[in-house]
């Protein structure tokens, strides 16, 4: 959906899976529903173009976005996935939790910082989940998690690989219990 007139009807929960082009977003939501092939996924970053809606259990929408900071797209561009992204993400009220995708091996960027600052002041759960945790050691992941708890507001954080599984059973347990509980700061 590009949208708003298009979104859902049939308000339910709603959890957004954010974060930058590539870092794994629609291969996440492959995981977590296991059905390979749901939302489309690619090696070249741009794969995502819409709001795209994923109806789980008749209870909740998980909500795939296209990923921001993809360097080859051009301002134009730029600015029309900003514009999509947050009349979405900045005018949906059933939206209860947000689920922050950060590619293990990067990091947190400047991108991410403020990321984190919007959704905070919006007064929505957070899940940080770093992902592609099969390219990094068990030690290197403790570290990544370690670190997030000191750097940002979040419920949870969690490494997860879509391609291996590890992770994925404990982020469905968050998202049971933190992401879709009313949040703690609503604003
Ligand atoms: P956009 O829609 O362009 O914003 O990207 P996205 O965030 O939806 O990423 P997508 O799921 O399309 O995955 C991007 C690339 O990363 C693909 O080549 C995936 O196969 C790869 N990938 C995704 N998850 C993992 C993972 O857990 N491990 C590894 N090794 N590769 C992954
Ligand atoms: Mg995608």
């Amino acid at each position: 959906a590009k949208m708003p007139s298009h979104y859902p009807k049939d308000i339910l929960p709603e959890i957004v899976i954010c974060g930058r082009s590539n870092v794994g977003k629609s291969s996440l939501i492959n995981a977590l529903t296991g059905i390979r092939g749901l939302a489309r996924v690619s090696s070249t970053p741009g794969a995502t173009r819409a709001v795209n809606f994923f109806r789980i259990n008749k209870a909740f929408y998980l909500v795939d976005l296209p990923g921001y900071g993809y360097a080859k797209t051009g301002a134009h561009k730029r600015g029309e996935w900003a514009e999509m992204v947050e009349r979405y993400i900045g005018g949906r009220p059933c939206l209860v939790g947000a689920i922050v995708l950060i590619d293990a091996r990067r990091g947190m960027e400047e991108e991410e910082e403020a990321l984190f600052e919007w959704l905070n002041n919006l007064g929505l759960n957070i899940a940080v989940v770093f992902t592609k945790a099969d390219k990094l050691k068990r030690h290197e992941l403790s570290i990544c998690l370690k670190e997030i708890k000191t750097q940002v507001h979040c419920s949870a954080a969690v490494a997860v690989s879509s391609k291996t599984g590890l992770g994925v059973d404990a982020l469905i347990k968050e998202i049971r219990q933190a992401l879709l509980k009313p949040a703690a700061h609503p604003s």
